[in-house]
């Protein structure tokens, strides 16, 4: 069955409040819901009320007090309907039992180590009671919990905590929360389980006094400051940035490890996948420090973008989400480097959005049309969803778009809004004429700008002409322009600055591109300059320029957006290695300059930003050059190609890369800052270079990393350096690994992965093996995704196996995790997603993986639905 965006109807009925009892247990959990209801003024009169189940065992069901004889309902696991409702309020109390423990979906309520939790979004709520389970429902929450003490001695629901005390007679005990916010029944949720927590008292700017607590897996207290700190200065962010307060006498966060995602923002209550809350020197890395940090604020920010103002129907899952990545991308970026942080966001967003654009699963930032809803939890949904919040803001300017904001948030709260009213506001803020721009929301696929440069010496102007064009997508044959911010400068030759000028450009500094082509003209040009364009990466687009490797490399040297030097070097990098490829002829010559700048850059420019020059030093990663390619793409020969090419510039960068090495040793106790981190990753750069350089020295540098480590960044970074390294050594190191973290699962997952992404041909034999070890879990989501799906996602030489073994492998894989947890299947189908681009053999047996899967009798509607699109011709 499709769900369409057109269809959309008001419900019938509206439940204002929902009182719930819980008693849990670990097979037989009762429930008892008692939902006051009424019909929907702008609902049908004589509509049936047909409540949403899925799974669930009914025990009792009454009307006003009065048990429902038989004749009066219909019911069934995934419903419940009454024809002949009341059409006044009534009251509706329903009792069901269920199964945590079998609950291996990880939605609705289930167990994990013992602990009871729940994960409602997109639609579990129906797995707990029978309810109108969809996000424009809204209704006020009391939540009695009830179990034994020492199962569960912690219980906690949303919003406030109104009682708790023992059940006389039992060991038994029980808990009362109410939240006092209307909520869809997505952002309901309950713990109960035996936790440990850290906590601490935060002051609202009005002076509301809350309590913030983590908990966590008792004993681990210590890895949950990090996230407490976080949470702390998420609150005080969004009160100074977006003026936004919180509104409950508690938040609550708790650390589970069977998660199917990232976190879920629960009223007042977020649950969290314990990888984004635990963390110490010895176990994370930076780069998990810097995760916890963005999902922490990204999780409490959806307390004013997701859950005072929701989503009016799932279609509108942008609204919350790219909105409150936007929020978190906001939040990071002043909390460390702001240049570093949008350089690592346009990473991912190319990395997952661009291929996803190009891939079958292609969709809308607003899909109009979805049969399983937790397949569109996606990166379009999210990353791009960010980038249309971003590209509105660079369009109006940083006031209107606060003031946006706020006349949104003032007229949306406590409703379940829509994209329309989220740009209406801008609208009326601005006077503006939004329709042009709203396409971003409708319209799917990666647009690419083509530049064409001319410069008139006598006439001293300068010229650029653009076209856009958006190729077609599965639903969406032809295509219109879109409305595309590109922010632009104008850089001379030897870096002097340049007073040229256009009057259609802002004085912000922005051109607005919104046909299909268009040029731009500058006077006052006194010698001809080189363009830079998307300055800051003011749009999703892929850019085609007509600029030489000389032209970017002066971008690199003298362009003052810290972006487009780092983009500058990426494109010649880019250039260099699909050449190399595609064995086409590139003049030896530009190798050596590319090398030679970045000496120069390495020399002159590193220590001042030594995490922006980590970023320089890393070339594309391979599916980033064979998404580049685009099409009859061999996987193998990509890999050879980085492969040289970090040896040349390894070569020719030996001496400063060394230099930079020791200088950067480790120097005192660990710390997670930004700046620190910077210089770990250069240093961890500058050991992976020389590496590739001379793998006799480089085994024995990242050997004795490896030893002396004092903290997980360290000792992980050269591990993997050791991984590109066959050898004993790199046996050695694995071994050493997995006996010092035996304990850790969340280290042991690090483990898999860079064992998975080894870029050899025995890797396969190695991750079945490992899929023995007693650590792993085909259960549990972060151990399947970090052996199963690093394999899939990171490792293109062997996934992509000549012979197609690698695709055999994750389909059986798929076919395996399928019954037990469907959304984790349909996340790792999701490697599939380039199998179009594949030269033709490999392409093949792509296909017929994904054909035996489909021809799978029992799939889940998620895998159903992922690999009909994967097979669809567009
Ligand atoms: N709303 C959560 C977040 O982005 C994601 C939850 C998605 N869960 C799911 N089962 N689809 O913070
Ligand atoms: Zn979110």
């Amino acid at each position: 069955k499709i769900i369409q965006l057109k269809d959309y109807r008001p419900s019938d009925f509206l439940i204002d409040r929902v009182e719930l009892d819980v008693r849990l247990d670990p097979h037989a959990t009762r429930v008892k819901a008692t939902l006051t209801i009424r019909p929907n003024p702008e609902g049908r009169a004589d509509a049936p009320l047909v409540l949403d189940g899925d799974e669930l065992n009914l025990r009792s069901v009454s009307l006003d007090g009065r048990a429902l004889p038989s004749g009066e309902y219909e019911t069934g696991p995934q419903f419940l309907s009454i024809s002949q409702p009341p059409r006044q309020a009534f009251t509706l109390e329903i009792e069901t039992e269920l199964d945590p423990t079998a609950n291996t979906k990880l939605m609705g309520l289930y167990r994990s180590s013992g602990n009871y939790c729940t994960q409602c979004e997109a639609d579990g709520f129906r797995r707990i009671t029978y309810f109108l389970d969809r996000p424009d429902i809204l209704s006020v929450y009391t939540t009695r919990i009830e179990a034994d003490r020492d199962e569960a001695p912690v219980l906690l629901g949303n919003g406030n905590p109104v009682e708790s005390g023992a059940i006389e007679g039992t060991n038994r005990h029980f808990a009362i929360w109410h939240d006092p916010h209307p909520k869809p029944s997505y952002l309901f949720a309950l713990v109960g389980g035996r936790l440990g927590h850290v906590g601490k008292s935060f002051t609202t700017m009005s002076g509301r006094a809350v309590r913030l607590k983590v908990y966590v897996e008792p004993g681990k207290e210590d890895r949950a400051h990090y996230a407490l700190d976080a949470l702390e200065r998420s609150m005080r962010w969004d009160e100074r940035v977006f003026g936004r307060e919180y509104d409950l006498d508690e938040f609550n966060i708790v650390a589970v490890s069977d998660f199917n995602m990232g976190a879920m923002e629960n009223k007042g209550l977020n649950i969290f996948n314990d990888k984004y809350v635990l963390a110490s020197p010895e176990t994370a890395t930076d780069a998990d420090y810097a995760n916890i940090e963005a999902i922490i604020a990204h999780e409490y920010f959806h307390n004013w973008s997701g859950n005072r103002v929701t989503c009016r129907d799932w279609f509108q899952l942008c609204l919350k989400e790219g909105l409150t990545v936007f929020r978190d991308q906001e939040f990071s970026s002043d909390e460390r480097s702001r240049p570093v942080h949008r350089i690592a966001e346009v990473k991912t967003l190319r990395a997952r959005q661009f291929a996803e654009d190009a891939s079958p699963l292609a969709h809308p930032v607003r899909p109009q049309q979805y049969r399983e809803i937790n397949n569109f939890y996606t990166a379009t949904v999210y990353e791009k969803g960010a980038e249309i919040v971003r590209m509105l803001k660079t369009i109006i300017g940083e006031g209107d778009f606060r003031r946006g904001m706020d006349l949104y948030f003032d007229r949306c709260d406590g409703t379940a809004a829509t994209v329309e009213n989220f740009l209406d506001a801008f609208a009326t803020v601005t006077g503006r004429d939004l329709s042009h721009f709203a396409r971003w929301y409708s319209q799917a696929g990666t647009p690419r700008v083509t530049i064409r440069s001319t410069y008139d010496e006598a006439a001293q102007t300068y010229r650029l002409d653009f076209a856009q064009a958006t190729a077609p997508t599965p639903g969406q044959p032809s295509k219109e322009p879109m409305a595309i911010p590109v922010a632009i400068g104008l850089v001379a030759q030897d870096g002097s600055s340049l007073t040229a000028t256009s009057e259609r450009v802002s004085p912000q500094g922005v051109f607005m591109l919104d046909r299909a082509q268009d040029s731009l003209s500058f006077s006052g040009v006194t010698s001809r300059p080189v363009p830079s364009v998307f300055r800051d990466f003011s749009a999703p687009v892929r850019t085609s320029l007509d600029l030489t490797n000389d032209d970017l490399l002066v971008l690199l040297r003298h362009d003052t957006d810290a972006f487009n030097r780092w983009q500058a070097a990426q494109t010649v990098a880019m250039r260099l290695l699909i050449g190399l490829a595609e064995r086409t002829s590139v003049p030896d010559g530009d190798f050596d300059r590319l090398a030679a700048a970045l000496r120069t850059f390495l020399e002159s420019d590193a220590r001042r930003d030594p995490a922006f020059a980590a970023l320089v030093l890393t070339l594309p990663n391979e599916a980033d050059v064979a998404q580049e390619i685009g099409a009859n793409v061999n996987p193998d020969a990509i890999h050879r190609a980085r492969r040289e090419l970090r040896r040349m510039i390894g070569t020719v960068c030996a001496e400063p890369l060394l230099q930079l090495y020791e200088e950067l040793a480790d120097q005192g106790p660990y710390s997670p800052d930004a700046a620190s981190a910077g210089r770990r990753s250069l240093r961890n750069v500058s050991l992976d270079l020389l590496a590739a350089a001379d793998a006799r020295q480089g085994e024995r540098r990242a050997q004795a990393q490896f030893e002396t480590a004092s903290n997980m960044t360290d000792r992980l970074a050269s591990f993997g350096v050791l991984m590109t390294l066959p050898g004993e050594a790199r046996e050695a190191a694995i071994a050493a690994f997995g006996r010092r973290y035996a304990d850790e699962p969340l280290v042991l997952d690090k483990w898999f992965t860079l064992q998975a992404s080894i870029q050899e041909d025995g890797t396969l034999d190695r991750v079945r093996r490992l899929m023995e070890h007693p650590a792993f879990s085909i259960s549990n989501p972060n151990r399947v995704r970090s052996l199963v799906g690093s394999f899939a996602m990171l490792n293109p030489t062997q996934f992509n196996r000549a012979d197609g073994q690698g695709y055999e492998f994750v389909a059986d894989m798929v076919l395996r995790v399928d019954p037990l947890n469907p959304q984790l299947a349909a996340r790792l189908l999701t490697a599939f997603g380039s199998w179009r681009i594949m030269e033709p053999e490999r392409l093949e047996r792509a296909r017929s993986a994904l054909r035996r899967i489909a021809q799978n009798a029992s799939l889940s509607r998620d895998v159903g639905d992922i690999v009909q699109r994967s097979l669809e011709e567009t």
